[in-house]
């Protein structure tokens, strides 16, 4: 067989691969490293994966490409963002420079409110070209896979025009893209005194049409898994609604998400293991029993020490004592025009370790294998191995640790997607 592609002479080959599920504890401490590595890809897939002399050895290419020396590792997993939007919140981002806090700014009708007056108002056409310069933005960071949510919509409408928003970046865009609809991300205001009300339509309304307009989608044609979140918060959701959106929920198919403890603790992570989600993500508030039953589960703990950072807060999600427990932590930027206007995993890798005291290899397995289990898609994505789609990143150093150590700057060389140098336009 020709590959279409061998890339060697990597001085540091860093797979990450971890075949039986995301990685946990001790694990996270292990990136696995190749020395002097080669990768050889056809048709977008890793076909084989290991030393230059191996690979150089038993196989052919049409093209070979030598990363001379550098550090090569998987294309980062972004697995929780918000970028579908129009607009910005450049003067809240003031107001909370004065001292607003979010909640209270939400609570006045602005904050995701505002955000939504525009979304509302915005085209198709227009969403999708605000959403893939961001989307490059975060390929100029070395993410390869993201995940999506709607929640600037809050009624069925443009709840839908955002999953057709996601769907045209995904057919467009290098990066893969997982949809989530997030309908009970805040109350809308024609709802403002009933949110019972607003929950019952999303879970009479809102989610069978959201599954309808999935079903017909090419994410069901392709197998990519469709989730279903929700914001527990004060001002936003309490548990109860949680429960009813989960249960309407997952009787349609969809898999559950969670956005808990970010400020409040109201035993939303308790729901979320309890329930079975993919990810339960934010997790600032969390308890050390629940720690010890996401430990005990199949669920990914998702931190976004972005979303800290922005807020100028020196607490964060305590993923050291997550991991030191055993649960499987994932990185998230958060992308999104209010908590977390942030497109790098570099960058939540770089505060990671600093203010969450994890290691470099504990930030990278977070920011790809882990991430990729967090999205459903840890069987192709998030790791370099042979039979995953074929997404790397070829640093501009020799040592992968660069990443985490420099900050703020470019760390990255070249990103391929699919066995192609990654760009907008795929085709
Ligand atoms: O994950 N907390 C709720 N949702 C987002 C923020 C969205 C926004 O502020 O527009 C988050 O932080
Ligand atoms: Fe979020």
């Amino acid at each position: 067989m020709v590959n279409d592609l061998i890339i060697h002479n990597a001085g540091q080959l860093v797979t990450c691969a971890s075949p039986g599920g995301p990685r946990r504890g001790a694990a996270m401490q292990d990136v696995g490293i190749i020395a002097d590595g080669a990768v050889a890809i056809k048709n977008g897939v890793f076909t084989a994966v290991g030393t230059s002399a191996e690979i150089l050895g038993k196989y052919k290419a049409a093209e070979l490409i030598d990363a001379e020396g550098r550090a090569v590792v998987p294309g980062f997993v972004d697995p929780h963002t918000h970028i579908v939007y129009a607009g910005d919140r450049l003067n809240e981002f003031e107001l909370k420079i004065k001292g607003a806090e979010y909640l209270d700014i939400l609570a006045a009708g602005g904050g995701i409110i505002s955000t939504v007056r525009n979304t509302r108002a915005a085209s198709e056409e227009e969403l999708i070209a605000a959403a893939l310069g961001r989307l490059d933005k975060m390929l100029a960071c070395g993410t390869t896979v993201c995940e999506i949510k709607t929640g600037y919509g809050l009624d069925t409408e443009t709840e839908l025009k955002m999953l057709r928003v996601i769907e045209a970046l995904d057919k467009r865009h290098s990066i893969k893209i997982v949809p989530t609809f997030l309908a009970a991300h805040a109350v809308p205001p024609e709802f403002k005194d009933d949110p019972d009300g607003y929950v019952e339509l999303i879970c009479g309304e809102m989610l069978p049409r959201a599954w309808e307009w999935y079903s017909g989608s090419h994410f069901a044609t392709e197998g990519t898994p469709f989730f279903a979140d929700i914001f527990c918060e004060r001002n936003a959701f309490d548990i109860g609604h949680a429960v009813r959106m989960f249960d309407a929920a997952a009787s349609l198919g969809f898999r559950l998400k969670a956005h808990v403890d970010q400020f409040t603790n109201l035993g939303g992570s308790r729901l979320g293991v309890e329930s079975n989600a993919i990810s339960i993500d934010h997790l600032d508030a969390i308890s050390d029993e629940e720690i010890a039953l996401l430990a005990a589960s199949g669920t990914v703990g998702v931190v976004i020490p972005t979303e800290n950072f922005n807020g100028g807060k020196t607490q964060f999600a305590p993923a050291r004592k997550m991991i030191d427990a055993g649960c499987a932590v994932a990185l998230t930027t958060d992308y999104n025009p209010g908590s977390a206007p942030c497109p790098s995993q570099p960058m939540a890798m770089a505060i990671a370790c600093r203010y969450q005291k994890l290691l470099p290899a504990e930030a990278l397995n977070a920011a790809t294998i882990n991430a990729a289990h967090a999205i459903g898609l840890g069987e192709k994505h998030g790791s370099i191995m042979a039979g995953k789609r074929a997404d790397l990143n070829i640093l501009d150093s020799h040592d992968w640790r660069m990443l985490m150590y420099e900050f703020g700057g470019k760390l990255i060389a070249e990103t391929l997607a699919e066995g192609r140098p990654a760009k907008r336009n795929k085709g």
